[in-house]
Parts: structure tokens; C-alpha cells; sequence
């Protein structure tokens, strides 16, 4: 019966990481001694503190429909969160809660991507990033950077890989999978190739913000002339250990964060209320320092 299955999942790839975890849990539960390297999963459980706040929400009868976009009190403390450790200015109706960030990016790439257009992916990439935008239809190009450059793409390639057709551009800062960071020249730099195509969004997936080895993270929005061009998408699943919570967030201009609200309406009527009022007990010990 597989011939019934529409183009649209019959283009999509399953998800390479999910096959090797499943695969990494298949061979443990025969008792092989296996190190999975492929899920992005800190070596950590989600902290006390978190947890306690998860039963506390089950015990006062969390168990409503949220807001689609997310609790008022967590979209203050992921607007908070931004302006403390990121020096962005995000309002709460800037923000949208999702269930992880992989659902932060399909929001985001399934309301600006029509067919046709054309998606700017800098490479190496996360997995993922090219299988959402072939669900939107859209076409990917890449811009490949080697090791001689310590896997990062220069502002002057950028340039030359964005067309009329282009869309969006995305990239993750510190990077899966090279663990590559941009610098905020670098950053700077793609910001003024950015701002001469106004009509071009750009993804910055943070993700992975608080597992860099290297230097201070910065974020591409912090530039005045690309803040209403960059959509910023984080999350909680590396920062706090909180992967099985499912809970990640975007910070961009409200246009946008209108579009994926009435997106995630139509698809998971918002994130889980348990896991939203446990990260908001994971931002606020942050923010309050
Ligand atoms: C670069 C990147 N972005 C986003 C995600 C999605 O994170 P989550 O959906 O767990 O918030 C991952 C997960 O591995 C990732 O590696």
C-alpha cells in the first residue's frame, strides 16, 4: 500500500541521527557495549530543581491546553534569557515555544519556504536542515566550507551563493557537526551581506549556545542592520540536559513569530505544559544569576 503515501513523505529522508540512536539501542539491548555518537544528548539528567518544577505542574493540574505560542510567564523568561546572555532584544509576542527546536525550524521554514525557493545552507549542516526544506518545497544550495577554514563559510561566499531565488539562510553557531563557532567579526561581516538583500531571512540555530569549548558565543541579531532579517532559534535540550522535555523557541520579528504561532495551531496546538512550566524553573535560576 506504500504507493499511498503521498510525494511529500515519500521525498523525505528519515531522520539519519534518530536511525543511528535507534540502531545505537537496538545493538545495547542485545548487551553490546556501544557508544552512540548520534543524538545530541549531554551526558547529564535534567537538573533537581527542573524536575521538581515538572511535578509540581503535574500536582497543580498543569494539565490545560497552553497558549499556542506558550505560557505568558516562560515567553518573559526566554525574552530575559535573551537579553541577559545574548544582549538581544526580544518582546514576548516576539516569541513562540515549540516542541524542540527541530519544531522551531519547521515553523520557521514551513512559513517562509514556498517551491521553488531557494534555501542557502551552510556546510557542513545538521541533518535535518535540508530534509525541512524539502518539505516546503524548497531547493537547497549549498555553500561547503573545508577544514582550511575550520569548517566556516567567509562573508564574501555568502555573498556569492545568494541569488533572486534566495529565501532563507540557515547555519547553527557553535555548529553540529563541526563544533565550529562564528566570532562576532565573522558575524558581522555576514550582517552586511545580509542587509543588502532585504528580502533574504536568515536562521541562526543557537542551540548548542552553551556546549562551546572555544570563545564567547555571539549571536548574528545583535547587528542593527539584520535584526528584523534573523530569526534566532534555541532551546532548552543542551543548555539545561533537557532533551526528552521537548521544548525550543525562536526569538524573531513578529511577523514571522505571528506566521509560526498559527502554524503550530494547526499542528500541535502548542508545546507540553508540564515541559514549558519546568523550563521556565530552568530559565529563571539563570536569570536571576
Ligand atoms: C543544530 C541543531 N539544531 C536543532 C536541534 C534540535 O534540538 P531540539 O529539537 O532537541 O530542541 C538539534 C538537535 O540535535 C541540532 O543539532
Amino acid at each position: 500500500m506504500d504507493e499511498l503515501l503521498s510525494q511529500r513523505i515519500k521525498k523525505l529522508s528519515e531522520s539519519q541521527t534518530i536511525a543511528m540512536a535507534r540502531r545505537s539501542r537496538e545493538l545495547q539491548a542485545e548487551g553490546i557495549d556501544v557508544i552512540s555518537l548520534s543524538l545530541g544528548e549531554p551526558d547529564l539528567n535534567a537538573p533537581d530543581h527542573v524536575k521538581e518544577a515538572a511535578k509540581k505542574a503535574i500536582d497543580d493540574n498543569w494539565s490545560h491546553y497552553p497558549p499556542v505560542a506558550g505560557y505568558p510567564e516562560l515567553r518573559k523568561a526566554i525574552s530575559e534569557k535573551f537579553k541577559r546572555e545574548n544582549g538581544l532584544d526580544y518582546k514576548p509576542d516576539q516569541i513562540i515555544v515549540s516542541t524542540g527546536a527541530k519544531q522551531s525550524l519547521a515553523n520557521v521554514i514551513l512559513s517562509l519556504v514556498d517551491p521553488g525557493d531557494e534555501v542557502v545552507i551552510l556546510a557542513p549542516y545538521w541533518v535535518s536542515y535540508l530534509e525541512l526544506v524539502k518539505l516546503a518545497g524548497g531547493k537547497a544550495r549549498f555553500v561547503t566550507a573545508g577544514i582550511e577554514t575550520d569548517f566556516k563559510t567567509s562573508a564574501n561566499e555568502l555573498d556569492e551563493a545568494i541569488t533572486h531565488d534566495t529565501k532563507l539562510i540557515l547555519f547553527s553557531s557553535p555548529s553540529n557537526p563541526t563544533g565550529s563557532f562564528y566570532t562576532k567579526d565573522e558575524l558581522a561581516a555576514f550582517a552586511k551581506v545580509i542587509a543588502r538583500y532585504p528580502n533574504v531571512i536568515a536562521v541562526a540555530d543557537e542551540i548548542y549556545e552553551h556546549l562551546n569549548f572555544e570563545g564567547k558565543h555571539e549571536s548574528l541579531a545583535q547587528f542593527p542592520e539584520v535584526y528584523n532579517q534573523v530569526v534566532t532559534v534555541n532551546g532548552v535540550s543542551k543548555a539545561y540536559a533537557m532533551t526528552g522535555y521537548r521544548i525550543g523557541y525562536i526569538g524573531a520579528p513578529t511577523w514571522i513569530a505571528k506566521a509560526c504561532d498559527k502554524m503550530q495551531g494547526q499542528i500541535t496546538s502548542g508545546a507540553n505544559s508540564i515541559a514549558q512550566r519546568a523550563t521556565i524553573a530552568a530559565l529563571e535560576t539563570r536569570n536571576r544569576g
